[in-house]
Protein backbone atom coordinates (compact mmCIF):
# COMPACT_ATOMS: atom_id res chain seq x y z
CA UNK A 1 0.00 0.00 0.00
CA UNK A 2 1.18 3.27 -0.63
CA UNK A 3 2.70 5.32 2.33
CA UNK A 4 1.91 8.93 2.72
CA UNK A 5 3.02 12.13 5.21
CA UNK A 6 0.89 13.06 7.23
CA UNK A 7 1.33 17.07 9.09
CA UNK A 8 -0.91 17.74 11.99
CA UNK A 9 -0.48 21.72 13.14
CA UNK A 10 -2.39 23.76 15.35
CA UNK A 11 -2.68 25.60 18.69
CA UNK A 12 -1.11 24.10 21.87
CA UNK A 13 -3.11 21.68 23.18
CA UNK A 14 -5.35 21.28 20.71
CA UNK A 15 -5.26 17.34 20.70
CA UNK A 16 -3.22 17.06 17.98
CA UNK A 17 -0.69 14.27 19.69
CA UNK A 18 -3.70 12.34 20.36
CA UNK A 19 -5.28 11.82 17.07
CA UNK A 20 -1.84 12.25 15.73
CA UNK A 21 -0.80 9.22 17.82
CA UNK A 22 -4.02 7.11 17.33
CA UNK A 23 -3.90 7.49 13.33
CA UNK A 24 0.23 6.17 13.20
CA UNK A 25 -0.92 3.10 14.79
CA UNK A 26 -3.80 2.61 12.94
CA UNK A 27 -2.07 2.84 9.68
CA UNK A 28 1.18 1.25 11.23
CA UNK A 29 3.14 4.61 10.44
CA UNK A 30 5.95 6.05 12.73
CA UNK A 31 4.61 9.33 14.95
CA UNK A 32 6.77 11.71 15.23
CA UNK A 33 6.29 14.37 18.08
CA UNK A 34 7.85 17.40 17.40
CA UNK A 35 6.94 19.54 20.32
CA UNK A 36 8.70 16.88 22.24
CA UNK A 37 12.11 17.62 20.46
CA UNK A 38 11.77 22.15 21.55
CA UNK A 39 10.95 21.34 25.12
CA UNK A 40 13.92 18.64 25.53
CA UNK A 41 16.26 21.43 23.76
CA UNK A 42 14.73 23.32 26.51
CA UNK A 43 15.13 21.31 29.23
CA UNK A 44 18.50 20.84 28.58
CA UNK A 45 19.00 24.77 28.48
CA UNK A 46 17.52 25.10 31.80
CA UNK A 47 19.66 22.70 33.27
CA UNK A 48 22.83 24.62 31.43
CA UNK A 49 22.21 28.17 32.81
CA UNK A 50 20.77 28.99 29.23
CA UNK A 51 17.38 30.05 30.11
CA UNK A 52 15.85 31.06 33.28
CA UNK A 53 13.20 33.87 34.76
CA UNK A 54 15.48 36.42 34.46
CA UNK A 55 17.83 35.63 31.64
CA UNK A 56 18.14 33.80 28.67
CA UNK A 57 21.83 33.26 26.74
CA UNK A 58 20.93 32.88 23.39
CA UNK A 59 24.75 32.93 22.42
CA UNK A 60 25.69 29.63 24.81
CA UNK A 61 22.27 27.73 23.17
CA UNK A 62 23.59 28.32 19.86
CA UNK A 63 26.94 27.17 20.80
CA UNK A 64 25.67 24.10 22.66
CA UNK A 65 23.47 23.02 20.17
CA UNK A 66 26.16 20.77 18.93
CA UNK A 67 26.24 18.88 21.96
CA UNK A 68 22.53 18.38 22.00
CA UNK A 69 21.63 14.81 20.96
CA UNK A 70 17.84 14.19 20.23
CA UNK A 71 16.30 9.96 19.70
CA UNK A 72 12.88 8.50 20.21
CA UNK A 73 13.22 5.09 21.32
CA UNK A 74 10.11 3.07 21.02
CA UNK A 75 9.21 -0.06 22.71
CA UNK A 76 6.22 -1.72 21.18
CA UNK A 77 4.03 1.22 19.27
CA UNK A 78 5.32 5.01 17.75
CA UNK A 79 2.88 6.38 20.15
CA UNK A 80 4.46 5.60 23.43
CA UNK A 81 8.00 6.02 21.76
CA UNK A 82 10.12 8.55 24.45
CA UNK A 83 12.27 11.43 23.77
CA UNK A 84 15.95 10.56 25.00
CA UNK A 85 18.68 13.35 25.39
CA UNK A 86 21.84 13.05 25.06
CA UNK A 87 20.82 8.89 25.84
CA UNK A 88 18.62 10.04 28.89
CA UNK A 89 15.34 8.96 28.65
CA UNK A 90 13.42 12.59 29.37
CA UNK A 91 9.71 11.85 28.51
CA UNK A 92 8.48 12.97 32.09
CA UNK A 93 10.62 15.69 32.58
CA UNK A 94 9.89 17.67 29.16
CA UNK A 95 6.02 18.03 30.14
CA UNK A 96 5.30 20.41 33.25
CA UNK A 97 4.68 23.88 33.09
CA UNK A 98 8.19 24.89 34.00
CA UNK A 99 9.24 23.37 30.24
CA UNK A 100 5.92 25.06 29.08
CA UNK A 101 6.90 28.43 29.53
CA UNK A 102 10.48 28.44 28.22
CA UNK A 103 10.00 26.22 25.26
CA UNK A 104 8.36 28.80 22.93
CA UNK A 105 11.20 31.71 23.57
CA UNK A 106 13.77 29.17 23.01
CA UNK A 107 11.62 27.75 19.63
CA UNK A 108 11.99 31.50 18.23
CA UNK A 109 15.67 31.12 17.80
CA UNK A 110 16.49 30.41 14.34
CA UNK A 111 19.43 27.87 14.70
CA UNK A 112 17.28 25.49 17.25
CA UNK A 113 14.78 25.13 14.23
CA UNK A 114 16.88 24.38 11.67
CA UNK A 115 19.03 21.83 13.57
CA UNK A 116 15.58 20.03 14.33
CA UNK A 117 13.69 20.88 10.82
CA UNK A 118 16.54 19.54 9.23
CA UNK A 119 15.87 15.95 11.96
CA UNK A 120 12.58 15.74 11.48
CA UNK A 121 13.10 15.71 7.56
CA UNK A 122 15.07 12.81 7.95
CA UNK A 123 12.86 10.99 10.02
CA UNK A 124 10.35 11.59 7.56
CA UNK A 125 12.46 10.85 4.71
CA UNK A 126 10.81 7.16 3.72
CA UNK A 127 7.10 8.65 4.25
CA UNK A 128 4.49 6.95 5.99
CA UNK A 129 4.69 9.18 9.12
CA UNK A 130 2.73 11.23 11.23
CA UNK A 131 4.46 14.49 12.83
CA UNK A 132 2.85 17.39 14.76
CA UNK A 133 3.71 20.88 15.60
CA UNK A 134 3.41 24.24 14.44
CA UNK A 135 5.22 24.11 11.26
CA UNK A 136 5.10 20.57 9.95
CA UNK A 137 2.95 21.20 6.86
CA UNK A 138 4.21 24.89 5.78
CA UNK A 139 8.28 24.21 6.30
CA UNK A 140 8.78 20.53 7.56
CA UNK A 141 7.05 19.08 4.81
CA UNK A 142 5.27 21.14 2.26
CA UNK A 143 4.45 18.38 0.53
CA UNK A 144 2.28 16.23 2.85
CA UNK A 145 -0.12 14.59 1.00
CA UNK A 146 -2.30 15.06 4.19
CA UNK A 147 -1.85 18.43 6.49
CA UNK A 148 -4.76 18.89 8.86
CA UNK A 149 -4.90 22.24 11.48
CA UNK A 150 -6.12 21.68 14.66
CA UNK A 151 -8.20 24.77 16.83
CA UNK A 152 -9.86 24.82 19.50
CA UNK A 153 -10.82 27.89 22.20
CA UNK A 154 -8.19 28.56 24.37
CA UNK A 155 -10.47 27.93 27.35
CA UNK A 156 -11.72 24.43 26.26
CA UNK A 157 -7.60 23.42 25.54
CA UNK A 158 -6.84 25.38 28.82
CA UNK A 159 -9.46 22.82 30.50
CA UNK A 160 -7.63 20.00 28.55
CA UNK A 161 -4.55 20.76 29.45
CA UNK A 162 -5.26 21.64 33.18
CA UNK A 163 -6.88 18.45 33.18
CA UNK A 164 -3.51 16.38 32.18
CA UNK A 165 -1.19 17.82 34.84
CA UNK A 166 -3.93 17.74 37.61
CA UNK A 167 -3.61 13.89 36.56
CA UNK A 168 -0.10 13.99 36.74
CA UNK A 169 -0.21 15.34 40.17
CA UNK A 170 1.24 19.34 39.46
CA UNK A 171 0.36 21.55 42.14
CA UNK A 172 -1.05 24.01 39.68
CA UNK A 173 -3.76 26.77 38.81
CA UNK A 174 -6.25 26.52 35.96
CA UNK A 175 -5.45 30.60 35.33
CA UNK A 176 -1.45 29.28 35.47
CA UNK A 177 -2.34 26.77 32.71
CA UNK A 178 -4.51 29.64 30.10
CA UNK A 179 -2.24 32.02 30.52
CA UNK A 180 0.36 29.99 29.67
CA UNK A 181 -1.19 29.05 26.75
CA UNK A 182 -2.08 32.03 25.82
CA UNK A 183 1.68 33.57 25.80
CA UNK A 184 2.29 30.03 23.74
CA UNK A 185 -0.09 30.86 21.00
CA UNK A 186 0.94 34.33 21.53
CA UNK A 187 4.98 33.59 20.90
CA UNK A 188 4.73 31.20 18.00
CA UNK A 189 2.06 32.62 16.05
CA UNK A 190 4.37 36.21 15.87
CA UNK A 191 7.88 34.75 15.81
CA UNK A 192 9.97 35.61 12.65
CA UNK A 193 11.17 32.09 11.95
CA UNK A 194 8.27 29.61 10.77
CA UNK A 195 5.40 31.17 12.75
CA UNK A 196 2.33 29.01 12.99
CA UNK A 197 -0.04 29.35 10.33
CA UNK A 198 -2.22 27.25 8.50
CA UNK A 199 -0.64 25.94 5.63
CA UNK A 200 -3.23 26.93 2.65
CA UNK A 201 -3.75 23.21 1.59
CA UNK A 202 -4.25 22.37 5.40
CA UNK A 203 -8.46 21.51 6.19
CA UNK A 204 -9.00 22.53 9.32
CA UNK A 205 -10.64 21.02 12.42
CA UNK A 206 -12.19 22.69 15.18
CA UNK A 207 -12.78 20.16 17.99
CA UNK A 208 -13.98 22.37 20.38
CA UNK A 209 -17.26 20.30 20.21
CA UNK A 210 -16.02 16.95 18.49
CA UNK A 211 -15.34 13.77 21.05
CA UNK A 212 -12.23 11.80 20.20
CA UNK A 213 -13.79 9.38 18.78
CA UNK A 214 -15.30 11.63 16.17
CA UNK A 215 -12.10 13.49 15.10
CA UNK A 216 -10.35 9.98 14.55
CA UNK A 217 -12.40 8.96 12.13
CA UNK A 218 -12.96 12.59 10.23
CA UNK A 219 -8.97 12.08 10.11
CA UNK A 220 -8.59 8.52 9.45
CA UNK A 221 -10.97 8.81 6.37
CA UNK A 222 -8.73 11.73 5.20
CA UNK A 223 -6.00 9.62 5.28
CA UNK A 224 -7.58 6.80 3.51
CA UNK A 225 -8.53 9.25 0.85
CA UNK A 226 -5.10 9.81 -0.60
CA UNK A 227 -3.24 6.33 0.94
O1 LIG B 1 3.41 20.60 20.85
P1 LIG B 1 3.89 21.19 22.16
O2 LIG B 1 2.85 22.02 22.84
O3 LIG B 1 4.50 20.19 23.05
O4 LIG B 1 5.05 22.17 21.70
C1 LIG B 1 5.73 22.96 22.64
C2 LIG B 1 6.23 24.24 21.98
O5 LIG B 1 7.25 23.91 21.04
C3 LIG B 1 5.21 25.05 21.19
O6 LIG B 1 4.46 25.94 22.00
C4 LIG B 1 6.10 25.80 20.22
O7 LIG B 1 6.65 26.94 20.82
C5 LIG B 1 7.24 24.82 19.95
N1 LIG B 1 7.06 24.08 18.70
C6 LIG B 1 7.44 24.68 17.53
N2 LIG B 1 7.41 23.98 16.36
C7 LIG B 1 6.98 22.73 16.33
C8 LIG B 1 6.56 22.08 17.52
C9 LIG B 1 6.60 22.79 18.71
O8 LIG B 1 7.83 25.83 17.53
N3 LIG B 1 6.97 22.06 15.16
Amino acid sequence: MKKITIAIDGYSSTGKSTVAKQLADHLGYVYVDSGAMYRAVTLYAMQHDIISKNHFDTLKLKQSLGSIDLKFKKEYVWSKAHIFLNEQDVEDKIRNLEVSEFVSPIATIHEVRKKLVAQQQQMGLEKGVVMDGRDIGTVVFPNAELKIFMNASAQERAQRRYKELLERSENIQFDEVLKNIQERDHIDTTRQDSPLVKAADAIEIDNSEMNLEDQFHTVLQLAKDRI
